[in-house]
């Protein structure tokens, strides 16, 4: 299928996290593209693709970072039509840990999406790469079953 991971990132993180799942879902067949909205606009073409993923990382005390939060004020797509997953990152010396997940599966249900499988929360850098390929296993699962 074509994915587009729509994703923000501040020191780099969240761009490693998304060329793992490029990885990976290009290994079970899919065709992905990347999108930062940081450094490629905030308008991306959704229209072009059937699964959609939205990630970003926590900052300024549970906000979502400035590119991302432009993005979902912005885009107002209907979401209904895409399998849609979103994806968050923050630390969990925080108190506000991963907030960022929370704030995007909101505007997902607001866009009158649904995420097909739970969201991922990555804590700090991921050293272990395996529950990121383990999270893409179960989306790749479940765009083959069709739910
Ligand atoms: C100034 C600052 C504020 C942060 N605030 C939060 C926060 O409120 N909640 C959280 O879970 N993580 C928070 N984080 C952690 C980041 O979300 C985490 O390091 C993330 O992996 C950074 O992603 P990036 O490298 O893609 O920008 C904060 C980090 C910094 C440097």
């Amino acid at each position: 299928m074509k994915i587009l991971i729509v994703y923000e990132t501040l020191t780099g993180t969240t761009q490693y996290v998304t060329e793992v799942m490029q990885a990976k879902l290009t290994e079970f067949g899919h065709q992905v593209d990347l999108h930062s909205v940081r450094y490629q606009g905030q308008q991306p073409e959704l229209s072009n693709y059937q699964v959609l993923l939205f990630g970003a990382p926590t900052y300024e005390d549970g906000k979502l970072e400035q590119g991302m939060r432009v993005f979902i004020a912005k885009c107002k797509e209907n979401l209904s039509g895409y399998k849609v997953a979103v994806f968050g990152l923050g630390n969990s010396t925080y108190p506000l840990f991963c907030k960022s997940a929370d704030i995007l599966e909101e505007w997902v249900t607001q866009q009158q999406g649904r995420v097909a499988i739970p969201t991922l929360r990555i804590d700090g850098f991921p050293d272990d790469i395996s529950p990121i390929e383990n999270w893409i296993v179960q989306l790749d699962q479940a765009l083959k079953s069709g739910s």
